[in-house]
């Protein structure tokens, strides 16, 4: 998604907004561009491409600029070009303005702007509250009212960021539905559309509320939400960069396949109870009895987040015994659906700013139902409107494809499948208990599958030039079928397809043949004998099987072409497992295939457009 920086101080603002993109390229964009302040106007700088290709563009005296704003755009209204990228200007060329999201209605105000003589410039839905803005200051106001004004205006999700040549030294920020933080430094403000591009400079920061619009300079910072100083709400972020740093693997995404024996831990510290064979998850607010009291619950999420909420019906069905729907947020959200009484809701987001996953949380809230949230990054607008939830404690997460935030989504899920077991008396503490230790056991093994990544590295050559790939899994393992298609697409753009095993027969069998290699999941849990029948169907029809099996298991090999091997666990916690090879497979095919494995073309690391 589209990256803000805007900066207010006494410092080289240029330097400050060059970096603060360089650290928000991992969202994903088309182009870039700044805006600062100087003393003839606004200097003005923006292409397509990347951010080294903006500072390629020769600055003029904008290196003598202490306020300013920068973006990097992904592209929604208008395609990638210099014209569309932001800043956006009025027609006066006092206001500079990035944003990041979707302003609605921005057909209807730019027909009646056009009315009024206003000429546009670009194709962009960001150019109407520039306009509007612009109009606002014409009419005689300041600039934190006159972007209040505008803002009346436009229906949709923005974070904004603007400046202008009548008011040197101050910039006014805005937010709904998408995010924006507030950097407080000495004398100086960064604001951003997320904390990478603010804490090499401070830790300090306020996170922006829904609907909120704030005016930082040299005279401090006021807020339309809490007049005067908000020092009160400065909150300090514990991420290092070196967190976001790939820590010397080529990827990030490679650095955060090997980080899971880390994050998984991350996930249940504090959390498993290995005397009660229980876990404790006070951000959920829920006591044993509310816990007893639910008689449904339904699981919301999108892509990868949606196949960890289809694994969390597998174990919340099978250890707590609450009926489970899971749903895609992009088709609830529009449904007119049904709440029983009872129910309760759990929205899954890595970004927590995913739109659809949001106004499903919404919908599902004005209907009276709570709900709460597994999410990754704390402050995020998901995370602040649920009723209650369990943060993952993945650290930033900056490969576009989603690998250490799906295992810590399930790792979280079992978890909370346990404390509702144990709660509602249908996990006896015995059970609670070896479960618990069995967990402990799977950062250990999850570090012992990472060993085989240079043999699955070698395998993957085999694949460079495939074009089809199906995954076939059963049980807990059919969802993870389903991501490890899903991650093999994103990354190497090569068509792959999860199904459940026993379903190939009802027509994905006639994809089979020589050219098409199948992934199936065999490790020996209570489908093992059935999986063995759907890779002897493969093979009859000389398809080419990868199998992902259990160690020690001497029957599979004789049956498979390649096989993938992963420790042995209790089913439930098997796709802890049976995941990581998957996902070192399309790392390790995207990468011989030379993609751009941490910034797939066409996606974004968080989708925050519907
Ligand atoms: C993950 O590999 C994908 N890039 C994508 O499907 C992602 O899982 C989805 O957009 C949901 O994102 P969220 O978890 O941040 O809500």
């Amino acid at each position: 998604m589209c990256g803000i920086v805007g900066y207010v101080g006494s410092k080289n603002a240029l330097e400050i907004l060059l970096g603060g993109l360089r650290r928000l390229e991992y969202r994903g964009y088309d182009s870039a561009g700044y805006a600062v302040q100087s003393a003839d106007g606004l200097i003005i700088r923006r292409c397509r491409g990347r951010v080294a290709d903006l500072e390629a563009l020769d600055p003029g005296d904008a290196v003598k600029a202490t306020a300013g704003i920068a973006h990097t755009r992904w592209a929604t209204h208008g395609e990638p070009s210099e014209r569309n990228a932001h800043p956006q200007m009025d027609s006066t060329g006092r206001i500079a303005l990035v944003h990041n999201g979707i302003i609605e209605n921005y057909r209807a105000l730019r027909r009646e702007l056009q009315a009024q003589g206003i000429e546009f410039k670009s194709d962009t839905d960001t150019e109407v509250i520039a306009q509007l803005v612009g109009l606002e200051v014409t009419a005689g106001k300041g600039l934190f009212e006159s972007v209040r004004s505008a803002l009346a205006r436009v229906q949709g999700a923005y974070g904004i960021a603007v400046i202008s040549t009548l008011e040197p030294g101050t910039m006014v920020a805005a937010r709904h539905g998408s995010p924006l933080v507030v950097g407080v430094g000495e004398s100086e403000f960064i604001v951003a559309s997320d904390v990478a591009a603010i804490i090499s400079h401070t830790r300090d920061v306020i996170f922006l509320g829904e609907g909120e619009v704030v005016s930082v300079g040299l005279d401090g910072m006021s807020s339309d939400r809490t007049p005067g100083l908000l020092r009160d709400r400065v909150e300090t972020v514990e991420w290092d960069l070196a967190e976001i740093e790939k820590n010397g693997f080529s990827h990030y995404m490679l650095k955060e396949i090997f980080s899971q024996p880390e994050s998984l831990t991350n996930a249940f510290l504090g959390r498993i109870d290995l005397d009660e064979g229980t876990a404790h998850l006070g951000g959920l607010g829920l006591t044993p009895a509310d816990m007893n009291a639910v008689q449904r619950i339904i699981i919301t999420a999108c892509g990868t987040s949606w196949h960890a909420a289809l694994i969390g019906k597998y174990l919340i069905e099978s250890l707590a015994r609450v009926p489970v729907d899971v749903e895609y947020a992009s088709e609830f959200r529009y449904r007119d659906f049904v709440i029983s009484p009872g129910s309760i809701m759990f929205v899954i987001s890595q970004s927590g700013e995913t739109a659809d996953t949001l106004a499903a949380l919404r919908a599902c809230r004005s209907r009276g139902c709570r709900v709460f949230g597994i999410v990754n990054v704390v402050g995020s607008t998901i995370a602040r409107e649920t009723d209650a939830g369990v943060y993952i404690h993945a650290g930033p997460e900056i490969g576009v494809a989603s690998t250490k935030a799906f295992t810590s989504q399930v790792m979280v899920l079992s978890l909370v499948a346990m404390a509702f077991g144990r709660a509602r008396g249908v996990l006896s503490r015995a059970q609670g208990v070896e479960l618990a230790r069995e967990i402990k056991l799977i950062p250990g093994k999850v570090s012992k599958i990472l060993e085989s990544s240079d043999v699955i590295a070698s395998l993957a050559r085999e694949f460079t030039f495939a074009r089809n790939f199906l995954y076939l899994g059963r049980g807990y393992n059919y969802p993870v079928a389903l991501e490890g298609a899903l991650k093999l697409k994103e990354i190497s753009y090569i068509h792959a397809e999860g199904y459940p095993a026993a379903e190939m027969k009802h027509g994905p069998i006639a994809l089979i043949d020589e050219e098409m290699p199948v992934l199936v999941i065999a490790v020996k849990d209570a489908a093992y004998d059935k999986i063995l029948s759907n890779i002897q169907e493969v093979r009859a029809r000389r398809g080419r099987v990868l199998a992902v099996a259990t160690e020690g298991d001497e029957e599979i090999s004789s049956v498979s072409d390649h096989v993938l091997w992963v420790p042995a666990a209790v089913d439930p916690l098997m796709p802890l497992l049976t995941v990581i090879p998957l996902q070192l497979l399309a790392y390790h095919v995207a990468t011989a295939r030379g993609c751009d494995v941490d910034k797939p073309r066409n996606l974004a690391k968080s989708v925050t457009v519907e």
